[in-house]
């Protein structure tokens, strides 16, 4: 069976929980956990995935949480291919505080993968959320899965499952 990665950057340990919850939607023996901070080397540990969940909070400005840092700068240097492979992504942020640029890391991983030739999925309907603007908003759509653990973690565990229903069909179980 095509087998899964799950790569995410979390400081506080928010989107690292998303990702803990995101593993047990698939059979244990398909699906892996990274960490980018202990568990990245490379993009050969992502490419050995046909399919991968890449996460991602935002911190500063709409940036990409610490840990995806580096690896996008090397992303631009070594352009790893990722013709074929199918990505959907996830992250934390904060639509009050933060509602100028919700979950904006999101954008920049979209652009940086789409650019290396993945198939992205997993799109999410902005309606059931309030925030001002997010760099990861295209064609009216979050480009990947927004949790806001601060303002609305009441919502978490069903964004997570209606996200995860979306994605079966472009996902093996
Ligand atoms: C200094 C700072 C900057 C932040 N910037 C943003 C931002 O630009 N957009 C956003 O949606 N959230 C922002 N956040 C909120 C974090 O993304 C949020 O706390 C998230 O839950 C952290 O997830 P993590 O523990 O996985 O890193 C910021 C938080 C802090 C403390």
């Amino acid at each position: 069976m095509a087998k899964i990665g799950i790569f995410y950057g979390s400081t506080a340990g928010v989107t690292e929980e998303i990702a803990e919850k995101l593993v047990g939607y698939f059979d244990e023996d398909v699906c892996t956990l990274y960490n980018m901070e202990d568990d990245f080397d490379d993009f050969d540990d992502m490419l050995q995935y046909d399919y991968l969940l890449l996460g991602s909070s935002t911190w500063g400005s709409g940036e990409v949480q610490n840990d995806w840092r580096d690896p996008l700068v090397d992303m631009e240097d070594e352009k790893p291919d990722f013709t074929g492979k199918t990505i959907a992504f996830f992250g934390a942020g904060d639509c009050g505080t933060h509602g100028e640029n919700f979950v904006s890391a999101l954008g920049i991983l979209y652009d940086s993968f789409k650019e290396a030739g993945a198939t992205i999925v997993g799109e999410v309907p902005t309606d059931d959320y309030t925030f001002n603007y997010s760099f990861a908003v295209r064609d009216g759509k979050f480009v990947g899965l927004p949790i806001d653990e601060i303002n609305e973690s009441e919502k978490t565990d069903e964004r997570i499952e209606n996200w995860i229903e979306n994605l079966r069909q472009y996902f093996p179980q």
